[in-house]
């Protein structure tokens, strides 16, 4: 599907679409599509699972239930877990920098305590830091890391969020799709259950072949990515998601503490 399409077509098959920075500009600006659509999320994996991923999210950033910090949150999008953070961060007195596409930011509210910061990251990292204009204690980047491992260096990313972080401060990397642990579940009796009752199906789940990992995160780059955390002087964590949320089987998510 042609870029022009992403952003006036009113029947997207999303999960066959290849989605990069450009292409969620062209979502974003789609009047068809839902919030969730627009992120390039179907509105089954979103809808119902924003509070619990919300919580989730809450809980492994201890920041965001304290008082006065500094947050960050990388590719907010347009649906509403940024929403969610606006209000929390209004509650407890923190400053909140937005930082996505003009496209996205544009469709979320504004207020005192929040700073939009438009562009692609880390391109933009100096306009980040001018707007947090101190240490960081928090960063989120929810369902994100795999478009910039595509598209930006990923090891270069870790050095420029952990350079950000205050003492103290902490990172999340949500909702990381991990090759490696899709093909794990895949191949146990739990994996080719769950496919089963996905599809109707009676057949094996199709596993990707040895070639097929191109532009896919898998252990090698998280385990690199740790590494590199770990060389920069901050403690890095590969935690699971609850099994409520709906990809959990195949999702990591990455935490960064800095001591
Ligand atoms: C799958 S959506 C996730 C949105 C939101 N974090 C959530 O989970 O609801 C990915 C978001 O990352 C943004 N994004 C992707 N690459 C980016 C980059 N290099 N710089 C800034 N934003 C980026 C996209 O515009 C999009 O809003």
């Amino acid at each position: 599907m042609k870029n022009d399409e992403l952003a006036t077509s009113k029947d997207i098959n999303l999960a066959a679409v290849d989605l990069d920075y450009e292409g969620f500009r062209k979502l974003a600006s789609n009047p068809h599509l839902s919030v969730h659509e627009r992120i390039g999320f179907p509105v089954e994996y979103r809808e119902k699972f924003e509070e619990a991923i919300f919580k989730d999210i809450c809980e492994k950033l201890p920041s965001l239930t304290g008082t006065n910090k500094v947050i960050v949150d990388i590719g907010p999008g347009c649906a509403n877990l940024p929403r969610m953070l606006i209000e929390l961060c209004e509650r407890n007195g923190h400053r909140l920098i937005l930082v996505d596409s003009e496209e996205m930011l544009d469709q979320l509210p504004n207020a005192s305590h929040v700073s939009k910061v438009s562009g692609f990251f880390p391109n933009n990292i100096e306009a980040v830091r001018s707007a947090a204009n101190g240490p960081i204690d928090a960063i989120l980047s929810y369902s994100v890391l795999q478009y910039l491992f595509v598209e930006a260096n990923p090891f270069h990313v870790v050095d420029v969020v952990v350079d950000l972080l205050a003492e103290g401060g902490e990172i999340l990397f949500g909702d990381i799709p991990n090759a490696s642990k899709r093909r794990r579940f895949f191949l146990s009796e739990a994996g080719i259950r769950f496919h089963r009752e996905f599809t109707g199906r009676d057949d094996l789940p199709p596993l990707p072949s040895t070639s097929g990992g191109q532009g896919l995160i898998d252990d090698a780059v998280l385990l690199g990515l740790i590494s590199r955390v770990h060389s920069l002087g901050c403690d890095a964590y590969l935690v699971p998601q609850p099994s409520s949320l709906p990809m959990a089987n195949r999702r990591d998510d990455l935490l960064v503490r800095k001591p």
